[in-house]
């Protein structure tokens, strides 16, 4: 009994000290939810091609991943421009390149999703958090002093349409980054409702020997 008092007790601490950590974290923003629509991941890829890449790599992410959220062979060739299909996706800048401009080299994005705390909605949030200030220069809310720039320009859109229209693309690039982050999320769920169905099989002929054995004991 005593144990188990000392054990709820302990809990409490872990608890409320994990409460202390979350609430000193820069608030996030509302609205964001993670997609796994094809439509989505497959638009988020496009920006992140089009756009991240000029500064970021994906390490861990190869061409033929892209067919797992619907591109098609051919899209995939296309994107691919000649290198090979298990090549990584990497940045057009070389490192030296980045080092020149940002005096570092922009962070590998594959795991970005999980390596930041509440990383789908921390990278939703950092690329709409960029403001221009009295000066007319860009800063950004959440990560005071951050090199990257204000790559979708939403600290000078105009209007809520345009607004509208930059966080949609940005959560789309959310959303790819997370399925970046584990790309066989979707397998492995599906993996495990065979296990579980091969479970409920094996519980059921287990059912049966037993029964056999039980009759002849009796
Ligand atoms: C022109 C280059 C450039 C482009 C384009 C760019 N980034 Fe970055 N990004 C950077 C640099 C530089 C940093 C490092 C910032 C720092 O640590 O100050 C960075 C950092 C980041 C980080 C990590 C922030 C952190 O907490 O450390 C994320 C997430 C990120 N970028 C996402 C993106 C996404 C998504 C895109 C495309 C929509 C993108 N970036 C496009 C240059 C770029």
């Amino acid at each position: 009994m005593k144990n188990k008092k000392g054990l709820l007790l302990l809990l409490g601490v872990v608890l409320y000290s994990t409460q202390i950590c979350a609430s000193s974290n820069v608030s996030l923003l509302d609205g964001y939810e993670v997609s796994v629509e094809q439509d989505n991941l497959k638009k988020g890829a496009t920006i992140y091609y089009n756009l991240c890449r000029l500064c970021h790599s994906l390490k861990y992410i190869k061409y033929q991943h892209l067919l797992d959220i619907g591109f098609s062979e051919s899209e995939v060739n296309t994107l691919r421009q000649g290198k090979l299909m298990n090549k990584a996706i990497v940045s057009t800048s070389t490192p030296e390149n980045a080092m020149k401009m940002f005096g570092m080299v922009p962070p590998d994005l594959s795991i970005m999703a999980k390596a930041r705390k509440q990383g789908p909605e921390y990278i939703y949030s950092l690329m709409l958090s960029y403001v221009e200030n009295s000066e007319g220069v860009y800063e950004n809310q959440i990560f005071n002093g951050i090199k990257m720039p204000d790559v979708f320009s939403y600290s000078i859109a105009q209007g809520e349409q345009e607004k509208q229209a930059i966080q949609k693309d940005v959560a789309d690039v959310a959303s790819f980054l997370t399925w970046a982050s584990d790309p066989h999320a979707t397998e492995r769920k599906s993996m495990g409702l065979g296990v579980i169905a091969y479970l409920v099989v094996l519980s059921g002929l287990m059912y049966l020997v037993m029964r056999r054995v039980w009759r002849r004991l009796e």
